[in-house]
């Protein structure tokens, strides 16, 4: 059984609080579990004390209510085995410079929808502990073990911190992180500005225009350039537009698996006639542009 005081980084841990009573969060005496300190307040008059499972996985278990929510078991394995296969290695390289370029040097780094981890793992190489949260617990449990190995190879402390939990309900405290990152995941602007310090940064990402065409064009008779995001910030969320950058690269997929790995990561997967599949998977290879809007936001 894993021990939280060892596991967990220490001023991750300190940004954490209670998703009920919104009380900080702190290791139980059993190092197994995180425990509010269980102070009265309006949301919590009676002053009760609220224990959250973290032993098991080595991840801690923030959302309650929402269970089984988020990413399945079999999305989240096709994602991993997709990502980890390169593909996307100059977008999380951009992602990364991005943040370290806008990341003041110690600032701590939310990553809002992290999945598995492959983007905030990469950003914790810069140096920059990165708490990652999902309201899966199958994405939260792998993105843990991955980073866990990688601690194991390496012998460096714990740098990330993952964390079963909602974008739109984020268990952490106001005013505690430098700079949020919100990759492809559900945008909840007012979330992301409450939980950002003054100056801090969001940086969202999106598809742009050209996003995967080249799949497009092989499933539909038809293809069409996507629309920007609907859920970015509005004008009213506290969060100041600063600029949209863009990285565009071109990959070719020629294992089937891991083209059908891609195409299950897409909102076109529910949405294509059994013929586009068909045509998908009869492909010798695949060839598409990636191309990732890079929002950029700076807290008001
Ligand atoms: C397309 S995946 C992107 C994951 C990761 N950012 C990446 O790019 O590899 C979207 C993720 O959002 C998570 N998600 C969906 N609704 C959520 C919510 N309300 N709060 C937190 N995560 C959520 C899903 O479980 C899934 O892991
Ligand atoms: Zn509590």
């Amino acid at each position: 059984m894993l021990d939280l005081n060892a596991e967990l980084n220490p001023r991750l841990l300190g940004c954490l609080c209670c998703p009920v009573c919104g009380a900080p969060l702190g290791v139980d005496g059993n190092g197994r579990s995180l425990v509010c300190n269980g102070g009265r307040s309006e949301r919590n008059p009676k002053g009760k004390v609220h224990l959250f499972d973290g032993g098991a996985g080595g991840y801690v278990h923030l959302a309650p209510g929402h269970g089984g929510g988020g990413d399945a078991k079999e999305a989240v394995h096709a994602r991993s085995a997709f990502l980890r296969s390169g593909y996307y290695t100059p977008a999380a390289e951009a992602i990364a410079a991005l943040v370290r370029e806008l990341t003041p040097k110690n600032g701590l780094v939310l990553d809002a929808g992290c999945g598995e981890g492959y983007y905030s793992g990469r950003i914790a190489e810069e140096g920059f502990p990165v708490l990652g949260v999902d309201l899966s617990k199958f994405a939260a449990d792998t993105a843990a073990k991955t980073a866990r190995r990688a601690r194991m190879n390496c012998g460096q402390a714990s740098s990330t911190l993952y964390a079963v939990g909602s974008v739109f309900e984020l268990p952490v405290a106001d005013e505690t992180f430098d700079t949020v990152t919100n990759i492809f995941a559900p945008c909840a602007p007012a979330e992301y500005a409450r939980v950002l310090k003054p100056g801090g940064r969001l940086i969202v990402a999106g598809a742009g225009e050209r996003h995967l065409f080249g799949l497009k064009e092989l499933i539909y008779d038809d293809p069409y350039l996507n629309d920007p995001r609907r859920d970015l910030p509005a004008e009213d969320d506290g969060l100041r537009l600063l600029e949209v950058r863009n990285v565009t690269f071109t990959i070719t997929v020629h294992d089937p698996d891991h083209r059908a790995a891609l195409f299950s990561m897409t909102p076109y997967y529910w949405r294509t006639s059994r013929e586009g599949h068909s045509r998908l998977a009869a492909a010798d290879t695949l060839t598409t542009e990636v191309s990732f809007d890079l929002h950029i936001y700076e807290k008001a």
